[in-house]
């Protein structure tokens, strides 16, 4: 039987860029989206095709929900490394933030997460090397004004790898943070041309990162041979606030 990987984010631009990379290396996958599934079917279709000695099976959840986790893992039959791709943000003063903003970032970035690996963690232990990687962010690292609230749970992200990575090194399960600095995404689709062409001098490599410049890390920490590192937080920022 191959490896199996649990993407969730998979109709994101990153998770998709990680879904694609790790077919590529003969994984097996579980593709998680929430509102969007087409990018989700779409993927299974082309995955399938390429890869068909490989399982590709979408699954939907909604990370604010964090009551029903334990049906979503139910849902999952083995499962060998689990990738945290599925994110968002809300860009304002940290004066305008409210109560049901601060739950839905913690809960999407970090409660449904964890509470998802206590159940996880028995599957994730049974090959002796299972991998745990989480899409962070420099400004968990950096802080950033607009984005105080989002800073804060990305910063979080990167303090329970720390903690985390320690409890399961023993088991063969490594844990880490993969942090970009700014991707060519929709999620910077709010920006117009010139608030991104401010960002791009700002960084030293010149250029947005692209999602394949961040799948290649995640790949990477994936990979067997890669058993002595854990508890970091891999800054993949073209030396932007790193
Ligand atoms: N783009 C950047 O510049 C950048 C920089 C640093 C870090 N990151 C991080 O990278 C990760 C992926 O971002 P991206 O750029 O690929 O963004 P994206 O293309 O907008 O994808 C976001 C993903 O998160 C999922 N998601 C959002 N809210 C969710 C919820 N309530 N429940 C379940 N899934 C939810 C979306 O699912 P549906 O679309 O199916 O609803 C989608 O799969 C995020 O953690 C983000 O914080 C991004």
């Amino acid at each position: 039987m191959t490896q199996a990987a649990l993407i969730i984010g998979a109709s994101g631009d990153i998770g998709g860029a990680i879904a694609r990379r790790l077919a590529e290396e003969g994984w097996s996958l579980y593709l998680h989206y929430n509102h969007h599934e087409a990018p989700v079917t779409a993927l299974v279709a082309e995955l399938a095709a390429a890869y068909p000695r490989q399982d590709f099976i979408p699954l939907a959840y909604d990370l604010t929900d964090a009551a029903h986790v334990t049906e979503l893992a139910a849902q999952l039959f083995s499962v060998d490394a689990v990738v945290f791709a599925a994110g968002m943000t809300y860009y304002h003063l940290f004066t305008a933030t409210t109560e049901p903003e601060l739950t839905a970032l913690m809960r999407v970035h970090l409660v449904t997460p964890m509470l998802l690996l206590t159940h996880l963690q028995e599957k994730l232990a049974r090959s002796g090397a299972g991998r745990i990687v989480f899409i962070g962010s420099v400004y968990g690292g950096s802080g950033s004004a607009m984005e105080v609230a989002y800073s804060t749970v990305k910063g979080a992200q990167s303090a329970f790898v720390r903690a985390y990575a320690k409890e399961v090194a023993s088991l063969g399960i490594t844990v880490n943070v993969v942090a970009p600095g700014a991707v060519d995404t929709k999620m910077n689709q709010m920006f117009d041309a010139n608030a991104l062409a401010a960002v791009q001098d700002a960084i030293p490599a010149a250029r947005l990162a692209t999602p394949p410049d961040v799948s290649y890390y995640v790949a990477m920490l994936l990979q067997k041979e890669a058993a002595y590192l854990t508890g970091q937080t891999l800054y993949v920022s073209g030396g932007w606030l790193a």
